[in-house]
């Protein structure tokens, strides 16, 4: 994996926000977006919140996507694959970066056909921990009519990213000012934190 770590990261340092279109496996987001897709169907994805506090306000909400944490006690195997991937990320990133991550944590997420996540930077405001974010989409065969694209504002530019699957984006949690835009079908994608 040394090779794509190494290619997000030139990407992120030459833009701010690294992208890479290849990042995991065709297979491995098959089998994440299938596992998300079985996690959405019992009833295990719960809406998020904002902040530190849950606070839904559903007549305007701030995002409408709903979540699962990923966790090792789940037992399964792509999810530990992925997890896996995760610790040489931050191994090689502390390596070769000195970035001091020693935590991350990691959602399934789905938003449904028509919501989305208003402009936000993801670092609370009582918790600056959040270093990295770092979004993994899993939509295989996603059009540009399909919308629910993540827009970000880098120097006074707007950047939007179709979240297509395989693919990685990777920026600064306190930093990069970012947003959902409105899905016309359902978006599959794993957010998480790289922590210090
Ligand atoms: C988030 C977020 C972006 C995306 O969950 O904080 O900004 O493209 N996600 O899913
Ligand atoms: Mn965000």
């Amino acid at each position: 994996m040394e090779k794509v770590f190494d290619a997000l990261i030139d990407s992120f340092i030459e833009n701010k926000i690294g992208i890479s279109e290849f990042f995991l496996s065709k297979k491995l987001s098959r089998e994440l977006s299938a596992n998300l897709l079985t996690h959405f169907n019992d009833g295990n994805l719960a809406l998020a919140g904002t902040g530190t506090s849950a606070k839904i306000n559903s007549s305007n909400p701030i995002r409408g996507d709903k979540i699962y944490w990923l966790d090792r006690s789940h037992d399964n195997e792509s999810e530990n694959v992925f997890l896996g991937i995760m610790d040489a990320m931050v191994i090689y990133l502390n390596r070769t970066c000195y970035t001091g991550i020693t935590d991350y944590e990691f959602h399934y997420t789905l938003y449904e056909t028509g919501t989305y996540y208003k402009k936000h930077i993801d670092q609370f405001t009582n918790n600056d921990r959040r270093k990295y974010s770092v979004i993994f989409y899993l939509n295989e065969d996603w059009q540009t009519v399909d919308g629910g694209e993540l827009s970000l504002e880098i120097n006074h530019q707007t950047v939007k990213i179709n979240p297509t699957s395989e693919k990685c984006v990777f920026f600064k949690s306190n930093e990069i000012e970012h947003e959902v835009l409105v899905t016309h079908k359902n978006r599959l994608s794993i957010t998480g934190w790289l922590k210090v």
